[in-house]
């Protein structure tokens, strides 16, 4: 199990991210041959044993793999041991209305003021093509562009579900951000923008847009292989853990980010 060695550092916002938990609509459900409550379960004991105190949680998408309210008061009640303001935007497999009535929490378009920073969620799910992908709407793209001149004096931190990068995945790369050219404009015109976070592609992410870090957290569900032309599954042993991600902004503007996995995974079949 990995530890925070680095004690808190003054006006440091943490954030935890906690990605395509795909919780099925009734526990007990094989999703992609997991149990996905079993799994984010055992990434919220796994977060919760590193100690920090949180400021923010980010749920960020594909949280429910088609289910409804009662699914998603299962998810909130599952990540009750975690510390931090809860925050949650769409993925492709919500339904924003059974989150609008789960919880009494912002569904997209939401901006966070803390500290020096601004955290500006979005909802990427407009415009769906049937097999994943998605877009920001002409109104999100206002609502950015609006946000983005409001907070020329903060550090701004976006998140949105789908990955506004390619990542050398074929099947992948078609059902990214759709409208990723105009998000790019956008992000490029503003510099305070240090930091961008997505999920979608359930594996663990590097990349940039730009000179914008852009990070994907793994998935607390099952991770897709990197680097294919179809969907595989991953299959090294370390790289298929589900797990999470952890970053600290600083009141300078630099970030760090830190991806964690949990232990071993027995399969579906085998948790009873
Ligand atoms: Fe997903």
């Amino acid at each position: 199990m990995s530890r925070v060695v680095t004690p808190p550092a003054a006006g440091s916002i943490y954030l935890l991210q906690l990605t395509d938990c795909h919780l099925m609509p009734q526990p007990g459900v094989p999703f992609r041959g997991i149990d996905s409550d079993a799994t984010l379960a055992a990434v919220v004991a796994e977060a919760a044993a590193l100690g920090i105190d949180f400021d923010r949680l980010l749920l960020s998408g594909d949280l429910v793999h088609h289910g409804g309210p009662d699914a998603y008061r299962r998810l909130l009640a599952l990540i009750e041991p975690l510390p931090g303001v809860r925050h949650w935007i769409p993925g492709n497999h919500d339904e924003p209305a059974a989150m609008r009535a789960a919880a009494a929490l912002a569904c997209g378009q939401e901006r966070v003021d803390c500290g020096r920073w601004s955290l500006l969620l979005l909802d990427s799910t407009a415009h769906p093509d049937g097999r994943g992908g998605g877009s920001l709407s002409e109104a999100s793209l206002s609502w950015l562009q609006s946000a983005l001149e409001q907070t020329a004096d903060r550090h701004v931190l976006i998140a949105l579900h789908h990955n506004p990068v390619g990542t050398d995945s074929a099947w992948q790369d078609a059902i990214m951000l759709a409208n990723a050219d105009r998000f790019a404009q956008l992000v490029g015109a503003y510099p305070q923008v240090r930091v961008i976070l997505c999920g979608h592609l359930h594996q663990q992410q590097a990349r940039r847009l730009g000179t914008v870090p852009v990070f994907c957290a793994p998935a607390t569900s099952v991770q897709f292989k990197p680097a294919q032309a179809e969907l595989a599954l991953e299959d090294d042993a370390q790289a298929a853990r589900p797990g999470f991600s952890w970053y600290r902004l600083d009141p300078d503007g630099s970030v760090s980010a830190h991806p964690c996995r949990i232990g071993a995974v027995a399969p579906a079949a085998a948790l009873g």
